[in-house]
């Protein structure tokens, strides 16, 4: 049996403490200009050194269940997108489900970097629109501080931390419009976590090497990534039989404003119909799209029928898009 597939319900959660561009120009030889003007970041948000990423997707999967007005026993399964898990295993999907007091249930993580939540949004809804569980809770959440090295200057601007969370349910209105998703392992290392893995297992060295930082070829990734969400949006928006100028909002992965920019310019997306909130979180990784959602249906921005398309793109390097339906 077939269903369709909405959104009833978002949240999200941002650690308290904060790192500002004149607190990072302590640690590195930076500026503020430097990082406004090649990011578009001011402030990011840090968790503190007990919280772990399931404990930020804890507090987003709370508020998103009050929201939908339901209670984590109502959920089928859980599925969380992430690049820093609490452990390399077992899945952080499995302590969030704990923590919210359902031991038991389905619980899964995805590790596709920062286009896990377009991938866990595709993923999801196949599994509610073909029948296989009625409602899911997809979270992206992400502690990168904890990989970041905070010597190296070009990297360690541009991560913060954080969590949103939605739920999925099952419904006669179908939301789920088009996606498209994609990704090219042929040069893992243009963006990667070098050791720690079974390629290198962590030894003093690699610890003394910084290997089990985030390590980024900033160039290359800032190429692929424009003509990437151009294509994926487009595609994503073709298979639902839209164009451009059907979307409300497109929410782009929130990793540099000039690449945001440069990526409407080329969908002709007028600027108010794009979502930016990287002054204040940085780059989140797989929680910055859930994140930029909460913030737009809390602002009260989300109207019935709008259509927003969601795209990413990261590690592996891999990219994706979803063309979704709000239904309020
Ligand atoms: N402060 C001051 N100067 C800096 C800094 C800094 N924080 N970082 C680099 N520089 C210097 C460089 O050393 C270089 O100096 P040089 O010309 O003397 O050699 C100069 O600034 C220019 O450096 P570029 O790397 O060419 O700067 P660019 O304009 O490309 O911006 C950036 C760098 C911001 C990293 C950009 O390339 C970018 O955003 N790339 C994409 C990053 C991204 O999207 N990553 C996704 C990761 S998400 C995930 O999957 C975890």
């Amino acid at each position: 049996m077939h269903h369709g597939v909405r959104i009833s319900g978002v949240g999200s959660y941002a650690p308290e403490k904060i790192l500002t561009n004149e607190d990072l120009a302590k640690l590195v030889d930076t500026n503020d200009e430097w990082i406004v003007t090649r990011t578009g970041m001011k402030r990011r948000h840090i968790a503190a050194d007990d919280q772990a990423t399931s404990d930020l997707a804890v507090e987003a999967a709370r508020r998103a269940l009050e929201r939908a007005g339901r209670g984590a026993e109502e959920i089928d399964a859980f599925v969380v997108a992430t690049v820093t898990p609490d452990y390399p295993f077992p899945a952080t999907a499995c302590l969030v489900a704990k923590s919210l007091g359902v031991p038991g249930k389905p619980a899964f993580d995805i590790s596709i970097a920062c286009s896990g939540f377009v991938y866990g949004l595709t993923v999801v809804s196949a599994l509610i629109r073909s029948g296989v569980y009625r409602r899911v809770m997809l979270i992206g959440a992400e502690s990168l501080s904890k990989i970041t090295d905070y010597t190296d200057r070009a990297t360690c601007v541009l991560f913060g931390d954080g969590a949103g969370a939605v739920v999925l349910e099952a419904s006669e209105q179908d939301c789920f419009l088009g996606s498209s998703l994609g990704a090219d392992g042929s040069n893992p290392e243009v963006l990667y976590q070098p050791a720690g893995g079974s390629r290198y297992p962590a030894t003093a060295l690699t610890v003394e090497q910084h290997l089990h930082a985030i390590h980024m070829s900033g160039k290359e990734v800032f190429k692929f990534a424009v003509s990437k969400m151009v294509d994926c949006s487009l595609t994503a928006l073709q298979e639902a039989r839209l164009t451009p100028d059907d979307m409300a909002f497109l929410i782009p992965h929130q990793a540099n404003l000039r690449i945001i920019d440069s990526a409407t310019k080329y969908l002709k997306v007028p600027p108010e119909k794009v979502v930016v909130n990287i002054h204040e979180y940085g780059n989140t990784s797989a929680a910055s799209i859930p994140l930029a959602l909460a913030e737009m249906d809390a602002a009260g921005r989300l109207s019935d029928g709008d259509v927003i398309v969601f795209v990413a793109f990261g590690g592996g390097l891999s990219w994706g898009a979803v063309a979704w339906r709000w239904a309020a």
